[in-house]
């Protein structure tokens, strides 16, 4: 597909329910005992992925639109399921399930895409089989397989800035008898799995770098809101800092401190971003967004920023690109562990539309010319949502536009970003 350039972006929208909180609440409602409700659900192929492995599990999924409904199996009424639970793309639903199934009798085998295979799982597995349970991973990818039962609750400390090794911990946490279990993390990384706990009244504490989790009998049914996904509100940010002339309003967006760490780099570059009509929403704090654009400068991205924009890093090196100024990321080499290595897919990317990027062993550097790139090539999404994105931004604020490969990959988090794109394009 060819994405032409645009003028601006004018309007106000609203993007799909946070995916990370769209499928937690999913896995967690299946171990209540009981019926849950998610309003705001951000249907994507990924959270599709969490519906139907809880599905493999025994719980009972329906609803329509935004909303779903889940009958939990409770807590220790998972069912072994006849195939592998397929986790297609989704490597926060094979992760975060890893820990709930360590912690059920039975034996589980969780497989995904090519992508999500290849992917490195000994990061959850570890801390997992220190917990008591066995599991197995294929050369560190998928499939993984799972032998599940009795827990003991562990102190353990996080290798790697990552919240989906810390969540899949604390949710093993939850079967953990005698005990806390913590995770330690010198870095923060995004909360929602520790703000969901709370908010179904599970007791879930951080302390300075410990994140603990006490363990339960049971999990009460619950009714959920979940708002806007800031990744998926990202793309539409940068277009109209980018674009000259731009209005753009976007309501009702998650607004996680651990998850805008985009907005914070953005502002420092000059960025003008308002964040209004702040409230708290099923215990996360939300916002409306009005962005109007702005001459950027470079910035260097601390390495203790990566975790508060690691899915926006892709989009940060195009912001670079018509920054004025050497721009440069380091301590980011989790970027190369993504659904593509995301070091080699977002420079070739950007080189093809006339970026001056330059890869390195954990980041990149970008030499930022104020004006728009020239664009003309094409992107190869190589099956990566965020890549497909950030080939579309590209191509709007570019002289030539963009030819995007492989544009149906975003459904894996957003189906409906083109048709939201083109509501807000002036051409
Ligand atoms: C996620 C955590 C991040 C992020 C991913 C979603 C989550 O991964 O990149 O898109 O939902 O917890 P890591 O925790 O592996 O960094």
């Amino acid at each position: 597909m060819k994405v032409e350039p645009a003028a601006s972006v004018q309007g106000a929208i609203a993007v799909p329910g946070n995916k990370g909180t769209s499928q937690r609440a999913v896995l967690l409602g299946a171990l209540t005992d009981g019926e849950s409700e998610i309003r705001g659900f951000g249907r994507s192929a990924d959270t599709e992925s969490a519906i139907s492995v809880v599905r493999q599990l025994g719980a009972e999924v329906d609803g329509e639109g935004e909303t779903v409904r889940v009958r939990g199996v409770g807590l220790h009424g998972v069912r072994e399921p006849d195939e592998p639970l397929d986790c297609g793309n989704a490597g926060t639903v094979l992760r975060l399930a890893s820990g709930i199934l360590a912690g059920q009798e039975g034996r589980f085998v969780l497989t995904g895409d090519e992508s999500l295979s290849r992917r490195p799982h000994e990061r959850v597995a570890e801390p997992l089989r220190e917990m008591g349970a066995r599991v197995e991973t294929t050369e560190g990818g998928a499939p993984v397989l799972i032998e599940g039962g009795r827990l003991q609750p562990i102190r353990y400390e996080l290798p790697v800035a990552s919240a989906q090794v810390k969540s899949a911990v604390l949710f093993a946490g939850l079967f953990a008898e005698g005990g806390a279990t913590t995770v330690v993390e010198r870095v923060p990384t995004r909360d929602h799995s520790e703000r969901l706990l709370r908010e179904l009244g599970v007791k879930a504490a951080r302390r300075g770098a410990d994140v603990s989790v006490q363990p339960v009998e049971r999990i009460a049914p619950f009714r959920l809101d979940v708002a806007g996904d800031f990744s998926s509100a990202a793309p539409f940010i940068l277009a109209a800092t980018l674009l000259h002339g731009s209005e753009l309003l976007v309501e009702g967006v998650n607004v996680n401190p651990l998850r805008t760490g985009f907005l914070d780099v953005l502002e420092r570059m000059g960025a003008h971003v308002a964040v209004f009509n702040r409230r708290t929403v099923s215990g996360e704090p939300v916002a409306d967004l009005e962005v109007r654009p702005a001459q950027l400068q470079a910035t260097a991205v601390r390495v203790g920023e990566v975790p508060g924009l690691i899915d926006e890093l892709p989009l940060f090196a195009l912001a670079a690109g018509m920054a004025r100024g050497e721009s440069v990321v380091r301590g980011a080499r989790e970027l190369r562990a993504k659904e593509t290595d995301r070091i080699e897919t977002v420079t070739n990317a950007l080189r093809a539309l006339g970026v001056r990027i330059t890869p390195g062993d954990d980041g990149f550097g970008v030499r930022g010319v104020p004006t728009r790139p020239k664009g003309g090539g094409v992107v190869d999404a190589r099956g990566d949502h965020r890549i497909a994105m950030l080939g579309a931004i590209a191509g709007l604020v570019s002289r030539e536009g963009a030819r995007i490969e492989g544009i149906e990959s975003v459904a894996v988090s957003f189906p409906g970003f083109f048709d939201l794109l083109d509501s807000v394009t002036q051409r």
